[in-house]
């Protein structure tokens, strides 16, 4: 093992010592120490769900990146394993960005990541350049492998940049070769998924163009996942300066997901659709595992790159994942439910049926909490006359709180953290349109003391948020302008 890896390890053993357990998220994975972004190499191997994550343990900003590590039987009780890989070699010597796992046959684990060499071009700007790079291990300890790099600027298509070549995806196909989605910057055109092919999963050549941006879903595109759900294929996708189109991919750096079909003969993906994947403010890179039970289950990075690094304090630990969510396809849209592992987390339910609320803010016994599973069905209270808004206020005390925000007549949901604790002037609010049958809206929100992911309806909109908001302000409160009827059923949850 490289010094540097000892290093780190003994580093982020120490450091967390200092972290007390009830100062981090309850049941979504954080930073071991330091800093945390994408998830890597989600998988599920040797009996258990394996989280690597890019990871600069020295700092609670991003730095060289590193790959943390946990394991969890669950997704939501996670154990930290030592750090799998830290920037030692020539190749990756600036760091081991975002990349896959998969289980070979031989029963090794393969990790494909990029690596990272950074050059000085022109007017002293830095520009990385990037390979892709192999580690097998056994689910604790990793060995590069020496063949390393095994995609170099070499295995590029024309125009295809090498600063811009990261993420890849690996799978075996149903022929028992491999194929890897790699994300690339093609001048002139933005983004586009490359795919390569390999008879061993070691010795890879360029395949063929996937699939093309051509700047219509921002620019550099990151982070690919490709799968079979329901009958048709899914290419999940991370894009750098996305530009607004109405209420979809407003966060500067966002997600997308294209639905279509694939052909596997030709390897051709036509696609269908193409929709955010979240539309909160804090969800970014994210990658899936089929569950043994054949479940897809997506995980991404809870935050944004426009706002995490202006947390100011130096904190030991930042950045998380957002819960693990159970995906399903209908009519060409993505379906998100949080994983049904949570149900077992829950406990002292409360049941509110039927409370008409009018005009008026009201708390309500034994609804309160930071870590908490809330079900929310608002209606019209009189169909003759509706209602105007309806709001639920979270993490509240007398100073603060985050609203969740429904304007029946707009369709629209809005998430605000305003008046979460916030001291920054960043991005607070994110809306999103909705489904609602004449003011019949559903919705779950899970809290884990620092977030709130929101899920509409039968999951067909998902918007996450983090928050800062001191662990006190734990009270929940419901709004309405206009009189509505709410049937509400909260747990705790309690890992
Ligand atoms: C996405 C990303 C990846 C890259 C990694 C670096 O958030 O930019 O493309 O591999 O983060 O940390």
């Amino acid at each position: 093992m490289s010094q540097t890896l000892r290093d780190a390890r003994r580093y982020e053993e120490g450091l967390e010592t200092y972290i007390r357990p009830e100062d981090r998220p309850g049941f979504h994975l954080s930073a071991r120490v330091g800093w945390m972004n994408d998830p890597n190499g989600f998988s599920y191997y040797m009996g258990q769900y394996h989280m690597f994550y890019q990871y600069h343990p020295y700092d609670s900003h991003w730095g060289p990146m590193h790959w943390g590590h946990a394991v969890s039987s669950d997704l939501l009780h996670w154990e930290y394993l030592p750090a799998a890989l830290a920037p030692d070699r020539l190749y990756d010597r600036d760091g081991c960005f975002s990349g896959n796992a998969i289980t070979l046959p031989d029963g090794r684990q393969m990790l494909m990541y990029t690596g990272i060499i950074n050059e000085i071009g022109e007017g002293g700007k830095v520009l990385q350049v990037q390979t892709q790079n192999l580690a097998f291990g056994d689910g604790l300890d990793y060995e590069k492998y020496e063949g390393n790099p095994v995609l170099t600027e070499d295995d590029l298509p024309e125009g295809g940049s090498r600063y811009g070549f990261r993420d890849p995806k690996p799978w075996r196909a149903a022929d028992g070769t491999y194929r890897a989605l790699i994300a690339n910057d093609r001048e002139g055109h933005g983004g586009q998924m490359l795919l390569y092919r390999s008879d061993d999963a070691i010795h890879w050549a360029f395949d063929k163009v996937f699939a093309e941006n051509h700047y219509r879903l921002g620019r550099m595109w990151e982070c690919p996942d490709f799968f079979e759900l329901d009958g048709r294929h899914v290419l999940l996708g991370s894009s750098q300066d996305m530009l607004p189109k109405g209420l979809e991919y407003q966060n500067g750096n966002g997600t997308f997901y294209l639905v279509g079909t694939y052909d596997e003969e030709t390897e051709t993906f036509t696609e269908e659709s193409v929709h955010t994947v979240d539309y909160g403010i804090d969800f970014y890179a994210p990658q899936t595992v089929e569950a043994p039970d054949g479940r897809r289950i997506m995980v991404g990075w809870m935050q944004n790159w426009d706002t995490c690094n202006l947390h100011t304090e130096s904190t030991p630990w930042f950045g998380q994942m957002s819960i693990p969510r159970e995906l399903s396809l209908k009519d060409g849209i993505l379906y998100q439910r949080p994983v049904r592992e949570l149900d077992a987390l829950r406990q002292n339910e409360v049941v509110v049926e039927d409370l008409v609320l009018r005009s008026e803010e009201r708390e309500l016994p034994g609804i309160s909490g930071r870590m908490v599973d809330l079900e929310v069905e608002v209606s019209p209270e009189d169909p003759e006359a509706l209602y105007r808004r309806f709001a639920i206020h979270i993490a509240k005390d007398d100073e603060f709180y985050t609203e969740v925000r429904f304007r029946r007549k707009e369709s629209t949901l809005k998430i605000d953290r305003m008046y979460s604790g916030s001291r920054r002037a960043i991005i607070h609010q994110r809306k999103a349109l909705v489904n609602h049958d004449d003011g019949t809206l559903k919705l779950r929100i899970i809290l884990d003391r620092f977030s709130a992911e929101v899920f509409v309806g039968d999951g067909e909109k998902v918007m996450s948020v983090t928050i800062e908001t001191d662990l006190s302000a734990d009270r929940i409160s419901f709004l309405a302008d206009g009189n509505v009827k709410l049937n509400l059923r909260k747990y705790d949850l309690i890992p």
